[in-house]
């Protein structure tokens, strides 16, 4: 084991060469009447090429934010990027001009919503929807064949194009989301809980969906969800968020294995406790709960529900170190810490 402390720029293998996207160093804020609100604020998150990382963690732990920052695209006026960089294929989402976002979102990435009867306008059919898309990326060829073709690989028939959102079920409307985040064929796929609002038998199905996908694509995928039994089935990496930050991140495998971070520790106790009645649902056997951002503990975030913190966790803010092939921020792994 090592107990060297890293940056997670050094110690990221998986960084090269040319990560699909590469974010560093990013702050995210939210104004509010008197004050700035921090609901992101990460050092390094990287998807290599051809890859499916997760981002787990608990409800307001920063998971949607973070998707929203990648697209730099935010559902209220009052949150925006503060600092740092998002690099998309080698293209800065926070320096781009706008024309160059709208150009960014659909080729380069595509997203796919919880909520996708949002995503859809009600009195326009699947198919014009999809083709405007097209439109709107200067894809003026055989625009109907090729949203015909994408119906077909996510596993609706011709039909459906001349549909409309309330005529179809929840699972067929996010194999439309699927569809839809697919049609410009961007190498990179944002997916935000995309099974959490489908019952049981269709979010098997969706996500048996978007693995095939992944691989007859070559696809990255970025599957943020607070699902542990859906990371494992389908992630290759996972970064685990707590209250903006990323706490420990590694191959899924040796998360999975011996995690090394006191809050994935819970997270994974939880998991196990619930997936043996049979739910995808995640039960955190943590104590307490997550704080609010105006709460935001000192030192350690996660000092005051840790079962292991010590003086230094209430003042210092670990930085990471790399345990069994892991980054963990946590004060535990440091030689001069660990004993309290
Ligand atoms: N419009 C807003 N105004 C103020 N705070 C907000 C706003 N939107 C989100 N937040 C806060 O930002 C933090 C991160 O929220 P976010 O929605 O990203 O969490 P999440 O991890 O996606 O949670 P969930 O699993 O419930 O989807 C939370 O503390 C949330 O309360
Ligand atoms: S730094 Fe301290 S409080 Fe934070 S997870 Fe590690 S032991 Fe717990
Ligand atoms: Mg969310």
């Amino acid at each position: 084991m090592s107990s060297t402390p890293h940056t997670q720029t050094e110690m990221n293998p998986q960084a090269r060469p040319e990560p699909i996207l590469d974010i560093q160093n990013l702050i995210t804020e939210i104004r509010v009447p008197g004050r700035s609100l921090r609901p992101v604020e990460i050092e390094r998150l990287v998807v290599p090429r051809g890859q499916v990382v997760g981002i787990v963690g608990e409800s307001g732990s920063g998971k949607s934010m973070t998707a929203y920052s990648i697209l730099n695209l935010f559902p209220t006026a009052a949150a925006r990027i503060h600092s740092g960089s998002i690099l998309l294929d080698g293209v800065d989402m926070v320096t781009a001009r706008e024309n160059e976002r709208v150009r960014i979102r659909g080729d380069k990435v595509g997203m796919v919503f919880q909520d996708y009867a949002m995503s859809f306008n009600p009195v326009i059919s699947i198919g014009k929807q999809l083709m405007e898309q097209l439109l709107t990326h200067g894809r003026h060829e055989n625009a109907k064949a090729k949203v015909l073709s994408v119906l077909n690989e996510v596993g609706l028939s011709a039909e459906v194009f001349s549909r409309y959102p309330h005529e179809l079920s929840g699972g067929m409307l996010q194999r439309v989301g699927i569809a839809s985040a697919l049609v410009c064929d961007p190498p990179l796929i944002v997916a935000d809980e995309p099974t959490t609002a489908l019952d049981v038998t269709v979010q098997a199905q969706i996500l048996e969906l978007l693995k095939r996908i992944q691989q007859e694509r070559n696809l990255s995928i970025l599957l943020i969800t607070h699902d542990l039994g859906i990371v494992a089935e389908i992630c290759d990496l996972v970064y685990v968020m707590y209250v903006g930050q990323i706490v420990e991140h590694g191959t899924v495998h040796k998360i999975f294995k011996s995690p090394a971070h006191p809050y994935t520790q819970g997270l994974l106790q939880g998991a196990s406790s619930v997936q043996s009645v049979g739910t995808h649902e995640i039960r955190v056997a943590i104590q307490g709960s997550i704080p609010g951002l105006t709460e935001i503990p000192s030192g350690c975030r996660f000092h005051d529900r840790c079962p292991y913190t010590m003086d230094i966790c209430r003042t210092q803010e670990p930085g990471f170190y790399e345990v069994n092939g892991l980054q963990a921020a946590c004060w535990l792994h440091d030689p001069e810490h660990s004993h309290g």
